[in-house]
């Protein structure tokens, strides 16, 4: 025979039981809510697979340079004048190590977009800051054995034997590409 004790106690523990799994449906619930809110904030798998990123130039004023990263690399965005646009583009292509016109390595005059890794042994070239030292072609110098770059990117001197490289990239409005 069953006594009052033992009823009780299988009452508590029948409440217990009913109660631990009403609370674990509801966390898995509302696990399941948030989730699709949390993966729409992520970008999506083939943006991550591809390495796309944006990137804003509305801040980089007309002769100044910055250097932002993509896929671990240095990307150098020039914001190039008048006067270096006309130096890039006066040059005689048969003088050239790597020969490529200018208007081949950009989309528009104004923005020139490259990888910032010297094509030689692969250090990052100088000429991002003012302050730089530019070489001899007022682009970028590589000091590691002395590469010097026009203001298109175009080794013109030293070791390196290629130009810097041009990232595929494409204009999404005035002041904002996306690279990838
Ligand atoms: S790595 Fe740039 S010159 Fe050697």
């Amino acid at each position: 025979m069953i006594n009052k004790n033992k009823i009780f106690k299988l009452k508590k523990d029948r409440r217990s039981f009913l109660k631990l799994t009403t609370t674990s449906m509801a966390t898995i619930g509302s696990a399941f809510a948030v989730w699709p809110f949390i993966d729409s904030m992520n970008p999506s798998a083939d943006v991550l697979a591809l390495g796309i990123k944006e990137f804003d130039l509305s801040n980089i004023e007309e002769g100044f340079s910055k250097t932002f990263k993509w896929r671990g690399k240095p990307i150098f965005i020039k914001h190039r004048t008048k006067q270096e646009i006309n130096e890039a583009r006066k040059v005689n292509l048969s003088k050239l190590k790597d020969p490529q016109k200018d208007e081949d390595r950009v989309i528009k005059p104004e923005w020139l977009i490259v990888v910032g890794v010297c094509s030689h042994l692969g250090c990052i070239p100088l000429g991002q800051k003012k302050s730089d030292t530019r070489g001899d072609f007022n682009g970028w110098f590589c000091p590691c054995h002395g590469s010097h770059y026009d203001t298109s990117g175009r080794v013109r001197k030293g070791p390196a034997p290629k130009n810097l490289k041009v990232p595929k990239y494409k204009f999404i409005n005035e002041n904002k590409i996306k690279i990838g």
